[in-house]
C-alpha cells in the first residue's frame, strides 16, 4: 500500500467531530432561517447577504451554518479583528475551519494544523517566504510574466483572469515546485489543473470512502494518485540533487532546511505543503491581479500614474495598486477561528464551539477606515492612512497568510511588465462584479480588458 492509498481510506466526514449545539441566547443576533438556507446564502450570495446582515444587525452578528446549525459570529470593527488575530492559538483554532480542504491538501497541510504541529510546520516553511527568499524568486517571475504577456493580441478584448491564472500556475510550478524539465511540466500541468478545479460537492462527499468508487470522486482519487506519484518522484530526485543549496525554488529551500534540522519535513509532509501552496497561492493571486488590471482599465488617471511608476521603478506604487484592488475586491471574504474554550471578543463572552472571525468584506468597506470606500484610490496605501487591522485580505496573527509577501512580489513584477509594454483599457461597456467560486470570489466576467502597445514606443 502506498502513502496515498492510506490517505484516501482514512478520510472522515467533514466537520464530524467538533460541532456542538449552541443556544442562540449565548450569541449576537442573526437571522432565524434554517441553517441550510443561511449556508447557501453565505456560499453563493455572500456579496449581498453579508452587507444586508450588517445593515440589519450592526457590526457583529451570527450566521448559522450546516451541519448542526454551527454558529459563525462575524465581526467588522478593526478592534475586534485585532482581538481575534491576537487570540491565544490554543483557544482560537484555525485548522478545524479548513477541514473541508483535507482530502486534497492532506492531513499535514499548514492550513489544517493547529497548536504545536502548526508551529513546527510554520517554522519550517517560513524561511522559504522571507524577504531574501522572495528576492531570489523575482527574476523567474519577471521572465514568466514577460513570456505570458508577449503572447497577448493587442486590440482584442480578453479575460484577464484566465491569463493571470495560467501565469500564476506557471509561477507555482517553476518557483514553488522548482520544476524546469519540460517533460515533467507537461505531465504536471493537467494534473494540477484538475486538482485546482475540484468542486465543493466532491469535497463534501469525500468523507464517505464508498463514494470513491463512483463518478467525480473516482476521477478525483485517480487524479490525486497520479499527481502524488509525480510529486513524490520530483521530491525524491530533488533530495538527491547536488545543487540544492544553489537552487532558489521553494521546494529546494524546504529540503535545505530539512538538511540542517533532524526534524525536517518528511516526503508526505512536503507533498501536503506543496499542494497547499498550490491551492492557496494560485487562483488567489491571479484574482487579485485581474482585479488590479480591471481597475486600472477603468481609471485612466490611476493607470497613467501606475505606468509612470513602472517606468521609474517605483515598486511601492505598484504594490499600492494591488493592495487597493484587494481592498475593493477581497479574494477571500472572511477569516474563521473555532473556539476551543469560551472567549471574550468586544466585551462579549462567546461559548466554546462557536466559530468566530472578522468579515474581510465588511472591514474593507468601512467609511471610518477608508474614506470614500467605493472609490479606487491606490494613494491611500502610500500616504500612511491605512490603520492596522483595517486592511486584512491576508488574515492576521500567527495564521496570517504565509504567502502574502510572495503574492505582492509576484503582483508587482507582473504589473510592471504589463504596464511597461501595454496601455490597458476596458472593452466598450464592460463592467464586472464579484462571483463566488468555491471559497474565493472572482470577477464574474473574468475582468475583461483590452491592451494596446505603449504609444511611447514599447518596453522600457
Ligand atoms: C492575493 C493572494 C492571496 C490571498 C488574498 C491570500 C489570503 C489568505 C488568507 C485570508 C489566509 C488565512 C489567514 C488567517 O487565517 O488569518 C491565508 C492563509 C494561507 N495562505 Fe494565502 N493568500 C494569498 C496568496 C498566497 C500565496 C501566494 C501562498 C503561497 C505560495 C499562500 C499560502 C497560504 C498558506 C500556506 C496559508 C495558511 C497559513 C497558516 O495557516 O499558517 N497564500 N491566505
Amino acid at each position: 500500500m502506498t502513502v496515498t492509498d492510506d490517505r484516501f481510506s482514512r478520510m472522515k466526514p467533514y466537520n464530524a467531530g467538533f460541532v456542538r449545539k449552541i443556544d442562540s441566547r449565548d450569541l449576537p443576533p442573526g437571522p432565524r432561517w434554517p441553517a441550510l438556507l443561511q449556508s447557501i446564502a453565505l456560499l453563493r450570495f455572500r456579496h449581498q447577504f453579508i452587507p444586508a446582515l450588517h445593515k440589519r444587525y450592526g457590526d457583529t452578528f451570527t450566521i448559522r451554518t450546516v451541519p448542526k446549525a454551527a454558529p459563525l459570529v462575524l465581526f467588522s470593527r478593526p478592534e475586534h479583528a485585532k482581538e481575534i488575530f491576537a487570540g491565544d492559538p490554543e483557544i482560537f483554532h484555525a485548522g478545524k475551519g479548513n477541514a473541508i480542504l483535507g482530502p486534497i491538501m492532506g492531513e499535514h497541510s499548514l492550513l489544517l494544523q493547529d497548536s504545536s504541529e502548526h508551529r513546527r510546520a510554520r517554522k519550517l516553511l517560513m524561511p522559504a517566504f522571507n524577504g531574501a527568499a522572495l528576492r531570489g524568486y523575482e527574476s523567474v517571475v519577471t521572465q514568466l510574466a514577460k513570456d505570458e504577456i508577449a503572447r497577448w493580441t493587442p486590440g482584442v478584448p480578453f479575460r484577464s483572469l484566465d491569463r493571470m491564472n495560467a501565469l500564476t500556475l506557471e509561477v507555482i510550478l517553476r518557483v514553488v515546485f522548482g520544476v524546469t524539465d519540460e517533460r515533467r511540466l507537461t505531465e504536471l500541468r493537467p494534473l494540477v489543473n484538475r486538482t485546482v478545479d475540484i468542486s465543493p460537492v466532491v469535497l463534501l462527499g469525500w468523507g464517505y470512502p464508498f463514494l470513491q468508487r463512483f463518478g467525480p470522486w473516482k476521477k478525483t482519487v485517480e487524479n490525486q494518485r497520479a499527481l502524488d506519484k509525480v510529486m513524490y518522484a520530483e521530491i525524491a530526485e530533488r533530495r538527491r540533487a547536488g545543487d540544492l543549496h544553489e537552487r532558489t525554488d521553494v521546494l529546494s529551500q524546504l529540503l535545505a532546511v530539512g538538511g540542517t534540522d533532524q526534524d525536517g519535513l518528511s516526503d508526505a509532509e512536503l507533498r501536503d505543503q506543496l499542494v497547499t501552496l498550490l491551492l492557496a497561492g494560485h487562483e488567489t493571486t491571479a484574482t487579485a491581479l485581474s482585479w488590479s488590471l480591471y481597475e486600472l482599465g477603468r481609471h485612466p488617471a490611476a493607470l497613467r500614474e501606475a505606468r509612470a511608476a513602472a517606468r521609474n521603478g517605483d515598486a511601492a506604487h505598484l504594490e499600492a495598486v494591488m493592495k487597493e484592488a484587494m481592498r475593493l475586491h477581497p479574494v477571500i471574504p472572511m477569516v474563521v477561528r473555532h473556539l476551543m474554550e469560551p472567549a471574550t471578543i468586544g466585551g462579549r463572552e462567546l461559548p466554546r464551539g462557536a466559530n468566530v472571525g472578522p468579515s474581510i468584506l465588511l472591514s474593507h468597506r468601512r467609511e471610518e477606515s477608508f474614506p470614500e470606500p467605493e472609490s479606487f484610490c491606490p494613494a491611500r496605501f502610500l500616504e500612511g492612512h491605512v490603520a492596522p487591522n483595517t486592511w486584512i485580505p491576508f488574515g492576521g496573527g500567527v495564521r496570517r497568510c504565509i504567502g502574502a509577501g510572495f503574492s505582492l512580489m509576484e503582483g508587482v513584477a507582473v504589473l510592471r511588465e504589463v504596464l511597461l509594454r501595454y496601455d490597458v483599457a476596458l472593452p466598450a461597456g464592460a463592467r464586472d462584479y464579484p462571483k463566488v467560486r468555491n471559497i474565493t470570489s472572482v470577477p464574474r466576467h473574468g475582468a475583461r480588458i483590452v491592451v494596446r502597445p505603449d504609444p511611447g514606443g514599447g518596453p522600457g
